[in-house]
């Protein structure tokens, strides 16, 4: 998206024009960037990402064309106008195949310029939007697909993408299995970053010196060992995002070294004293609750500063059961697909028996679930037995009772006698008759069983 304010890289090597221009742009509530050098323009298109570009056609050097070609690489979408001397209309007209949005010919009127500027960001805000609601479309479509209908995981879901394009680090909160990943996903999909890498480490999967090691990278010779450089993570992931996983997994003494790159915006590797800079938006996990942590002295409240700048908790699949049919008809089409496999349905009592269970694995124990039914399955239909039979037993136990299905005798006996009393017409005496056992018999079962 254009930023609130749009950025203008203005180049003319005429002190005078240049100076001249920049005071009517900034007039127009624009921020103006002025260059009167072609060479420090090209550089500068390197450090910082403009809105638009008005540039002088013919310079000594680095000229306008040349500002022009390297600007289409570097940002397609960022509109270039060219500004030209009366003798140069030819070549301005060159500019334009070459993808200039516009030429004006010197002596200028201010009016001219205003409203070709205002129109070129206006295309170029156009052209972001799109271009940004069709990665939206991407995400939904895709890879990073979140699959709810909870009201709760929706607003979620809304605010990460608010954040996403925002440059913000962002933490991500939840038990095991709840999506934190597949969130951190999302969020990079809809970011401005979407075509930058999107890498992650398990923080707890590596010793300390090793993932400082996977982090920094290190210089060749750095350690016995370090036969070449290589480059770290952080590094890797400049332009895009770095998912720290299980973040708190990290050491206090790592910590301040993370702490470091994301303050300074730029990490060494190991054994070199000369910083890399570095752009990269972190997004954090963590199964535990970080400002306890920080309570403790397991993690460092500086550090936690600067990466819980938002925080997106997931709940538990418990704490929304409504996800469950929706996730379930969601895997047994993955896996269908996968395993080539007919599959279509679910038996409605194993629905209702993972509608019963509370998941500690959260969605990826159901993932798991539904991969194994479909795996075992032989007809389109997963039926109770596809599931594990630890499940089976634990849910009947509390599936039995509350649902009547599959009732234990008690619960038949005590329907029977209800039923019969309430053909009778309350009468006792009538219904122990007909259920052949005495009235005292029948009086202790009616006690027994809180029979109204
Ligand atoms: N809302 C969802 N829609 C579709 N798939 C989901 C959803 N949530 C989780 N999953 C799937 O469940 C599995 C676990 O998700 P993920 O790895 O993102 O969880 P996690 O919170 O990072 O787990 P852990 O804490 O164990 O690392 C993945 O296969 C993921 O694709
Ligand atoms: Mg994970």
């Amino acid at each position: 998206m254009i930023s609130e304010t749009p950025r203008l890289l203005v180049v003319d090597d005429e002190e005078i024009a240049l100076s001249n221009l920049k005071h009517v742009l900034n007039k127009e509530g624009y921020e103006i960037t002025a260059s009167q050098s072609g060479q420090r323009a090209l550089q500068l298109l390197e450090e910082k990402i403009f809105d638009l570009i008005l540039t002088d056609l013919k310079m000594e050097k680095v000229d306008g064309m040349q500002i022009l070609k390297r600007a289409r690489e570097l940002y397609p979408d960022t509109e270039v106008i060219m500004i030209t001397g009366y003798a140069t209309v030819d070549s301005a007209i060159e500019a334009m195949k070459a993808g200039a949005y516009h030429y004006i010919a010197k002596p200028y009127k201010l009016d001219e310029v205003r409203k070709v500027v205002r129109e070129a960001l206006e295309k170029t805000r156009l052209k972001r939007e799109n271009s940004r609601l069709r990665e939206h479309l991407k995400v939904f479509q895709g890879e990073a697909r979140l699959i709810t209908d909870n009201p709760a995981m929706k607003k979620l879901l809304e605010t990460a993408g608010q954040v996403a394009t925002s440059d913000s680090n962002v933490v991500i909160c939840g038990e095991s299995g709840t999506g934190k990943e597949l969130l951190a996903r999302f969020v990079h999909a809809c970011s401005n970053r979407h075509s930058g890498p999107l890498l992650s480490v398990n923080c707890g999967a590596f010793q300390e010196e090793l993932l400082a090691n996977e982090l920094f990278g290190h210089e060749k010779g750095a350690f016995t060992g370090a036969g070449e450089m290589k480059k770290g993570l952080v590094e890797m992931a400049d332009g895009g995002t770095l998912f720290l996983d299980e973040i708190t997994e990290m050491s206090l003494a790592m910590q301040v070294k993370l702490l470091r790159v994301i303050q300074e915006r730029e990490v060494l590797r190991l054994g070199s004293a000369k910083p890399v800079k570095v752009d990269v938006r972190f997004i954090a996990a963590t199964n535990r609750n970080l400002q306890e942590e920080v309570k403790l002295g397991h993690f460092r409240q500086d550090l936690f500063f600067r990466i819980n700048v938002v925080a997106l908790k997931i709940p538990p699949l418990a704490e929304r059961k409504d996800d469950i049919p929706l996730l379930i008809h969601h895997f047994i089409k993955k896996y269908g697909m996968m395993m080539h496999k007919e599959v279509r349905d679910i038996a409605p009592e194993v629905v209702d028996i993972l509608l019963q269970y509370d998941f500690p694995g959260n969605v990826r124990e159901l993932e798991n679930i539904i991969e194994r039914g479909v795996a075992l399955a032989n007809g389109d239909t997963i039926e109770p037995v596809h599931l594990p039979e630890d499940l089976r037993g634990h849910c009947l136990q509390t599936f039995r009772k509350k649902s009547g299905i599959i009732p234990t005798l008690e619960d038949q006996e005590k329907a029977y006698i209800e039923w019969v009393l309430q053909e009778c017409g309350g009468n006792k005496t009538m219904a122990a008759q007909y259920l052949g056992i005495d009235r005292v018999s029948l009086w202790r079962k009616i006690k027994k069983y809180e029979i109204e």
